[in-house]
């Protein structure tokens, strides 16, 4: 059985990933930012994650606005980084898991949460720069991803409870997948930062400090914030922590703090960062106790789930996920 070990909030501030590409990581104004993740390197090399989902958000890289996707899940056997105008950065393809991928589609989609499955897309620095802070700078990043785009960008993103009832939808489609894999899932964004306008350069320390005391501690009050709250408090692009509560969403009620960190600014936002592990139940033989699932409900999903091509057995073009296809 699948089991989601741990979640992980990150910035992707675009010039952070510019500092690694350029060699500035050792500058005193982004030694402070990169030194805040030398611990979260450490966890996530001790953790070794068979897979992470990695909830971001496209900036108009793979989709423009002729469409926008409010949840895009990637299916896809591999994702290479997009060209945001001065060239892919150097970094690795990102592998995918079409098999996973297909499975958290089928089974969110049949709970009702109405996802685009995307068979092929290029992947921006909304998700290359976390996995730069949490796994470096490696030759190939050392285990799948599945990417997960959320729309931050265009008037109306998801509200924050939306996010947090996808991320519990996704909870269970990873503990319902058979095989044994440890999966940690990303949130990335935030904190308060407003590019432009009158206001550009906001901070709110006050409130992105509350917000990971909230995510740590009561995620429930988070999602009651709505948007104009967020705008107001973090500023327009600070509508990006909703996609903090997908992750949020798909840990246990109760976690334990492993790690934090906050500093501001980098370029104009502020860097929070956090580690919240799912407290394992264990069995008497030290394994991990399995997940009880309400019988009624494993039935009702089997009833309803109908048979859909496979990637792991060849049913995806490209590894992805088909539903419906004639070819
Ligand atoms: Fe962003």
């Amino acid at each position: 059985m699948a089991r989601i070990i741990a979640g992980v909030s990150s910035s992707h501030v675009p010039a952070i990933g510019a500092a690694i590409d350029l060699k500035k990581t050792e500058e005193p104004y982004w030694k402070r930012v990169f030194s805040g993740f030398e611990k979260s390197k450490e966890w996530m090399a001790n953790a070794k994650p068979d897979i992470v989902i990695a909830v971001y958000n496209d900036h108009a890289s793979a989709f423009s606005v002729e469409l926008i996707p409010t949840f895009a899940l990637g299916c896809a056997a591999e994702f290479p980084p997009a060209d945001e105008g001065w060239g892919p950065r150097p970094v690795p393809g990102v592998k995918g898991h079409p098999a996973l991928a297909s499975h958290i589609a089928q089974s969110v989609i049949l709970d009702e949460f109405d996802l685009t499955i995307v068979n092929k897309m290029e992947v921006d620095h909304g998700l290359t720069v976390p996995l730069n802070l949490m796994f470096g700078s490696p030759a190939q990043w050392p285990c799948p991803v599945i990417p997960l785009a959320v729309n931050v960008v265009m008037y109306p993103p998801p509200t924050g409870h939306r996010c947090y009832m996808l991320g519990r939808a996704i909870r269970k489609a990873v503990r319902s997948y058979p095989e044994d894999l440890r999966v940690v899932v990303m949130g990335t964004g935030g904190m308060s930062h407003q590019i432009s306008g009158p206001r550009a350069g906001l901070i709110n320390s006050k409130f992105d400090k509350a917000y990971l005391d909230g995510l740590s501690r009561d995620p429930k009050k988070l999602t009651r914030i709505s948007h104009m709250e967020f705008m107001r408090e973090a500023g327009a692009e600070g509508i990006e922590m909703v996609m903090w509560l997908i992750m949020r969403g798909a840990l246990d009620d109760k976690v334990k703090e492993v790690y934090r960190f906050y500093t501001v600014p980098a370029s104009n936002t502020a860097v929070g960062h956090i580690i919240l592990e799912n407290i394992e139940r264990k069995t008497k033989a030290g394994r991990p106790a399995p997940v009880r699932q309400s019988p009624s409900k494993g039935r009702r999903a089997a009833a309803h789930a109908p048979s859909l091509p496979s990637p792991a057995s060849g049913g995806g073009r490209g590894g992805g996920l088909v539903v419906g296809s004639k070819r």
